[in-house]
């Protein structure tokens, strides 16, 4: 199994799009392994987005993270990073396909609703910057037999 960070932003709760969102992973069998609603600081939000410093959205990415609040969540299943970038679809909601939330629920550059960390080295730093380990949970579900592969 692994894990993956979602973060609803500011746009997706102040849409009351959350709901719906977190729907979409669940109904694809992703299972949810910790969830919370919190108001990210500018430490915070600097922190996540220290690989975009000094890029001329970096400041208004901070500024737009840092506005109201979000939902963070840590997937997890087979591929999970994998899965819900594509999910997720482009950056962009202008260009992202139909079908992903992305692409159904937005048309905005910045304001595109989720984000979703990009690599296992992403994984492994931005989770810890979320959630400590006693609030992630790995638990087994009646169904799992019939989401897998024999
Ligand atoms: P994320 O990190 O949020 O999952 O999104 P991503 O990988 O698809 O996109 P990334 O290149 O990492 O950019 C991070 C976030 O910065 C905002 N952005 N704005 N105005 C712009 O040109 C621009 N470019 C990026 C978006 O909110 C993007 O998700
Ligand atoms: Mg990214």
């Amino acid at each position: 199994m692994e894990r993956t960070l979602i973060i609803l932003k500011p746009d997706s709760v102040q849409r009351r799009l959350a709901g719906k969102i977190l729907a979409r992973f669940e109904a694809k069998g992703l299972q949810l392994a910790a969830l919370k609603l919190l108001h990210v600081d500018e430490a915070l939000a600097r922190k996540l987005y220290v690989v975009h410093e000094g890029k001329p959205f970096y400041e208004s990415l901070v500024s737009f993270i840092t506005r109201s609040p979000v939902i963070a969540v840590v997937i997890e299943a087979s591929r999970a990073i994998e899965v819900c970038r594509k999910m997720m679809g482009a950056t962009f909601g202008f260009q992202a396909e139909p079908g992903t939330i992305r692409g159904d629920f937005g048309i905005s550059n910045q304001y595109n609703l989720i984000h979703g960390s990009d690599s296992p080295e992403s994984v492994e730093r931005e989770i810890p910057l979320f959630f400590t380990p006693s609030e992630i949970h790995s638990y087994s579900t009646a169904d799992a037999a019939w989401l897998q592969d024999e």
